[in-house]
């Protein structure tokens, strides 16, 4: 009979459990995934319960104030709190989102939160983004030109800009990727959904002129084809962005040009 061994980081401890204020007008319960490289030990959940008259509506100011006011060793990334800027990914009551848009109200009982899946953790709440970032290298992800430069500005049609609707909203926040399963067992090959949509943002910009470079470099049976159109990025991209879509754009293209 076959035995395995799981990995040490897979086996998680319950943590610490940090009690509700005496006097909690509204209080919330938040089990919160937390590791750190420094202390050799195995993840653990946290528990936090909180008082959430102490703190704003979105899941974000929870973790601000848990942050701020309870345990300041929690450790997460944030910077716009306007669902602009991407950093606040994490995996809220089973969903990847984004905490800064996410309300405390939408989730009934405990609010659990972990990182965005099969991504390496760097600590607590923060995944390694090196090797996602590496693979929007890979598509060369700016505009690419060998006409000569106007003498101002490369103009667009109005229907050629609105081509890039659903596309130039993308905020990077690998929500999609990250809940991907054809990702998760062959991200080191597979651009998944959030670097394909870029891919295709540059493809449909009717000023880029590498579109048959840019194909070339996607006609592979894992850059591109890997996708089997499960549809867990649409369903999850707190942007509404459909990258299920640019993806069967792209494949449309190929078999075009074929
Ligand atoms: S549609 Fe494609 S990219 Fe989106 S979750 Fe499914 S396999 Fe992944
Ligand atoms: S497509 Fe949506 S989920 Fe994916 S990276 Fe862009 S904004 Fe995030
Ligand atoms: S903090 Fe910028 S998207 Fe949430």
């Amino acid at each position: 009979m076959a035995e395995f061994t799981l990995p040490k980081n897979s086996k998680i401890r319950t943590g610490k459990t940090h009690p509700k204020p005496a006097t909690s007008k509204k209080p919330k319960t938040f089990k919160i995934y937390r590791w750190s490289p420094d202390d050799g030990q195995t993840p653990s959940i946290d528990t936090y319960e909180i008082d959430l008259a102490n703190c704003g509506p979105m899941v974000l100011d929870a973790l601000l104030h848990i942050k701020n006011d309870i345990d300041q060793t929690l450790t997460l990334r944030r910077s716009c709190r306007e669902g602009i800027c991407g950093s606040c990914a994490m995996n809220i009551d089973g969903m990847n989102t984004l905490a800064c848009t996410k309300a405390i109200d939408e989730i009934d009982g405990d609010v659990k939160i972990n990182p965005l899946p099969h991504m390496p953790v760097i600590k607590d709440l923060i995944p390694d983004l090196t090797h996602v970032y590496a693979q929007l290298t890979s598509i060369e992800p700016w505009m690419k030109t060998q006409s000569s430069p106007p003498s101002r500005e490369r103009l667009q049609s109005p229907e050629e800009r609105a081509k890039l609707d659903g596309l130039y909203e993308c905020i990077l926040c690998f929500c999609c990727s990250t809940s991907c399963p054809s990702y998760w067992w062959s991200g080191d090959r597979y651009l998944g959904p959030a670097i394909l949509l870029q891919a295709y943002r540059w493809i449909a910009d009717s000023r880029d002129e590498a579109t048959g470079e840019r194909l070339d470099n996607l006609e592979d049976p894992f850059r591109l084809y890997r996708c089997h159109t499960i549809m867990n990025c649409t369903t999850t991209c707190p942007k509404g962005l459909n990258p299920a879509k640019a993806i069967a754009e792209i494949k449309k293209l190929m078999v075009v040009r074929r």
